[in-house]
């Protein structure tokens, strides 16, 4: 395969001789370039292809959220790293759709090659023919939810409040009804009835809240009528349920807030793709789920049969367009194939692989002609396997609470 090029940008002189030290033994598998400010980043994209961009965020002229903002723009098959110290959350906020990941300065080796790893075998599987072929015959692909996109440029405003937020999420009385709904579902363990979004932000955080308003938003979008095998609440209510216990899951191992953040939503999203296929081509969508209930093959065995792909690569396609962070798109695309995944430790992809199989265990009847299966073997590796019980019983516990409701 062809060795990427990965191009580092920052202003200290120290910081990239570090990095280079750091580097020197993945100079097999990859090219490594250096950059000491945006304008010299910008002479060496046009000089040569660039795979992935790793940029700091403070540099003096062009700050990083510029330059990877110019960069997505000129350049939009490059992934866009931003490393970033303590006092940038402001900035950040500026910059979550230009960003395809954080990582937190002084970036830790391990986890930097791991990322670039995981977004370099992203970046080849979306540049597969086979996918641009499927998704062109879609056709034009739905764009971000409107209410989740104003969200956005409020959030994007250095003087944006929560009150602005709140606001945003009010003006869209359908969207503020069902989201209010959600909130007051056992899954959450609210103990009163919140009845404002601006309080259901203030409890359940800014995340949450932006999580379920996309989700909200997709369904709501895709406008499709369920047939007599594809039932489109059922796999909205799947789609919940797998989300709530993969944060359960997610908060059980880890005080991370991104990584249950990026889980919460992974787990929302993760079968849009299947929406989207029964959206835009229905018949070919019923067929391959007559084929999975006909025969002895899987879902995914039928939807490669008539696809050739499945529907967590084209969630992923479409996740991943919309600018949403990097786990959270790996995460979908390979939520039935962890054994290709690069990176299958503890993480959204494999806790929403899990709570995918346990929402089918609890819920058959949601998962739209799809039986998923452990990776018991990855799940081992990964040192997980012997947690599967306790958190299922974990599920079970807030499905039962939930269902009383
Ligand atoms: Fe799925
Ligand atoms: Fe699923």
């Amino acid at each position: 395969m062809e060795k990427k090029t990965v191009l580092f940008v920052d202003d200290e002189p120290n910081i990239l001789s570090g990095l280079k030290r750091m580097l020197r033994p993945m100079r097999r598998t990859m090219n490594f370039e250096f950059a000491e400010d945006g304008p010299a980043a910008l002479e060496v994209m046009a000089a040569k292809k660039v795979d992935v961009v790793v940029s700091d965020m403070r540099m003096p002229g062009m700050d990083g959220a510029t330059l990877l903002a110019t960069i997505q723009d000129q350049y939009p098959h490059a992934i866009r790293i931003m490393l970033t110290g303590q006092a940038d959350d402001e900035s950040i906020l500026r910059t979550v759709s230009v960003v395809h990941q954080f990582l937190a300065k002084p970036a830790d080796p391990e986890l930097l090659k791991q990322v670039i790893n995981r977004a370099t075998a992203l970046q080849d599987l979306m540049a597969d023919e086979r996918l641009k072929e499927v998704i062109s015959s879609i056709g034009p692909l739905p764009s971000l939810p409107e209410t989740y996109a104003r969200l956005q440029q409020v959030l994007r405003d250095p003087d944006g409040s929560l009150a602005d937020v709140a606001a945003v999420i009010e003006q869209d009385l359908a969207m503020s009804a069902k989201v209010l709904q959600l909130v007051n579902s056992a899954f959450f363990g609210l103990f009163r009835h919140i009845e404002s979004p601006g309080r259901a932000v203030n409890l359940l955080g800014l995340d949450t809240i932006k999580a379920l308003v996309l989700g909200v938003g997709v369904f709501t979008d895709m406008k499709t009528v369920s047939s007599k095998i594809f039932n489109v609440k059922a796999l909205w209510a799947h789609s919940m349920a797998t989300a709530a216990f993969a944060k359960e899951i997610a908060i059980q191992e880890t005080d991370d807030r991104v990584l249950i953040d990026h889980t919460f939503v992974a787990g929302l999203l993760h079968d849009v793709g299947k929406l989207l296929l029964f959206c835009r081509m229905p018949e070919e969508y019923e067929q391959a789920m007559h084929l999975a209930t006909g025969s002895s093959c899987s879902l995914l065995e039928a939807e490669q049969e008539i696809f050739g792909l499945s529907h967590g690569d084209v969630g992923g396609y479409l996740i991943g367009l919309w600018g949403l962070p990097g786990p959270v798109v790996e995460a979908i695309t390979f939520h039935h194939r962890l054994h290709s995944y690069p990176d299958p430790g503890f993480g959204p992809a494999l806790i929403v692989h899990v709570a995918d199989y346990i929402s089918y265990r609890l819920v058959p009847d949601h998962c739209i002609g799809e039986k998923p299966q452990l990776d018991e073997e990855i799940l081992d590796q990964a040192g997980m396997l012997d947690k599967i019980g306790q958190w299922s019983d974990l599920c079970a516990e807030l499905q039962e609470k939930n269902s009383d409701r």
